[in-house]
């Protein structure tokens, strides 16, 4: 019996799948097909994907080509399948010719001619209107955005809008968009817009993006007041329009897995979190000096808080701030300390002080441990008891890391998002009542964005 096996996300299953599995099975007795599951697709960078799994599966089902359907869920799977299936023949399409001929010593490889002008990618474009999106300000993230943006099929970027019109004009040029002069323009040629402004502009901007009718995703810090989230987010929901808090930590893989493990149960009870982010700036640098842009706690304090309130919640009973301030009262380095009913954790951050940047997360029968940059999850450990036992998981994070979270502000969008649950309107709304919190205590209003 000559065995077969092909995989494939088999995304609104097409005549292109159609025809590849029917020679598949032509070249042997029998066909084993591996689906990919989400997870996989979304951290080898197939973003986007709209049918589930079980879809995806029943589809291939009902060619009844398939003698057996396997789920794919990591790379380096296709090797062990192959041994463990005492594989023939692998095949796949010929848009993959070459990539799988460390193959040949276990298996043939055949490279069936690919179906032409037909794929998921151009069904999930066609079905969709693509989303155009504006960016507000553009300094170092916005600069980030664009190419990031470019790897979500669905989103185009549209232009930018700066009330510094030189300033959008240049980076306009640059990457080939337009750029508005006029805020009234700017909001006819989108429909989705992207804050990256100073973090005391956003309320403004947001307010003024929602009353426009666009949706949004807005830098972190989102708003510095609790009352200004609350109202945002329920004008958003009142008007059908989303909302979301760009914090990019919360919508990478590598860090929903690690929550996934830390809820999970597999290091018993959580009692204590230490999440820490630092970063040296020269001591001119606009973190430092500019109450826009610093310090510490509004530029890097999303990050360090996101991982607490994410596991222990918003029912903290106390909260206290520590900060090193410079002569000027920005804040360089800031402990925050939480103490909930039980577990107690700390939030650390600085931009003038160098420590470890460590993500650990402590239960009653072991703990999780990500170093820096475990805001850019790829790689964590759980270790127990036994020093000899330690579980390693690693998962990709592409590029910069900003595509996950387009890829669900547009899934969000068009209503087909699965991952409500990655950044919540509460979760979001409970850091901005501690940086507002914050504000008070360090700072006083009096020197909030000026
Ligand atoms: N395939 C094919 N002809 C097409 C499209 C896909 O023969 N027009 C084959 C692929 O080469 C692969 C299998 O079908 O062996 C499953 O491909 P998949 O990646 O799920 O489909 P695509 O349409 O290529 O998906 P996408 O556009 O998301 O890359």
């Amino acid at each position: 019996m000559t065995k077969v096996i092909t995989y494939g996300t088999y995304d609104l299953f097409h005549e292109g799948h159609y025809r590849l599995l029917q020679r598949a099975k032509q070249l042997g007795d029998y066909l084993i097909v591996g689906v990919t599951t989400e997870d996989y697709d979304r951290t080898r960078g197939k973003l986007n994907v709209i049918d589930s799994l079980m879809t995806r599966i029943e589809n291939v089902k009902k060619t009844g080509f398939a003698d057996e359907i396997i789920i794919e869920e990591a790379s380096g799977q296709k090797f062990r399948d192959i041994q463990r299936y005492q594989i023939d023949i692998f095949t796949v399409g010929s848009d993959w010719t070459g990539q799988f001929d460390y193959l040949k010593d276990y298996c043939k490889v055949v490279y069936l001619e690919r179906t032409k002008n037909i794929s998921s990618t151009m069904l999930r474009a066609k079905n969709k209107r693509i989303q155009r999106i504006g960016i507000i300000g553009n300094g170092r993230i916005a600069e980030r955005f664009i190419p990031e943006a470019k790897h979500v099929s669905g989103v185009s970027t549209q232009g930018v809008y700066n009330p510094h019109f030189e300033s959008a004009l240049r980076f306009a040029e640059k990457w080939e968009i337009n750029a508005y002069e006029k805020a009234e323009d700017f909001y006819k040629a989108v429909d989705a817009v992207y804050i990256a402004s100073p973090h005391g502009t956003h309320y403004e901007y947001i307010k003024a993006a929602l009353e426009h009718g666009k949706h949004v995703l807005c830098e972190k810090p989102m708003v510095l007041e609790k009352e200004q989230a609350e109202e945002l987010f329920s004008y958003a929901k009142g008007n059908e329009l989303v909302l979301m808090e760009g914090i990019k930590t919360a919508y990478c893989p590598g860090f929903t897995n690690l929550l996934g493990i830390a809820c999970s149960g597999r290091i018993g009870a959580i009692r204590n979190i230490e999440a820490c982010f630092t970063k040296l700036e020269h001591p001119k640098s606009r973190g430092l000096t500019d109450f826009q842009y610093g310090g510490s706690l509004t530029e890097l304090g999303s990050y360090v808080m996101l991982p607490i309130i994410k596991v222990f919640g918003r029912g903290y009973d106390q909260i206290l701030f520590h900060s090193i301030n410079g002569d000027n009262g920005l804040d360089y380095f800031t402990k925050i300390s939480f103490k909930y009913p039980n577990g107690i954790a700390t939030a650390t951050c600085g931009l003038g002080v160098k420590s470890e940047g460590r993500l650990l997360i402590a239960g009653t029968e072991g703990y999780i441990v990500a170093e820096a940059p475990w805001w850019k999850t790829s790689y964590f450990e759980v270790h127990y008891e036994d020093p000899g036992r330690v579980e390693k998981f690693s998962d990709r994070f592409l590029g910069e890391g900003l595509r996950y979270e387009i890829s669900d502000f547009l899934s969000t969008i068009n209503g087909s998002s699965k991952n409500k649950f990655k950044l919540t309107r509460g979760e979001s709304t409970a850091i901005a009542e501690i940086i507002e919190k914050f504000l008070e205590e360090n700072r006083g209003h009096e020197n909030m964005g000026a």
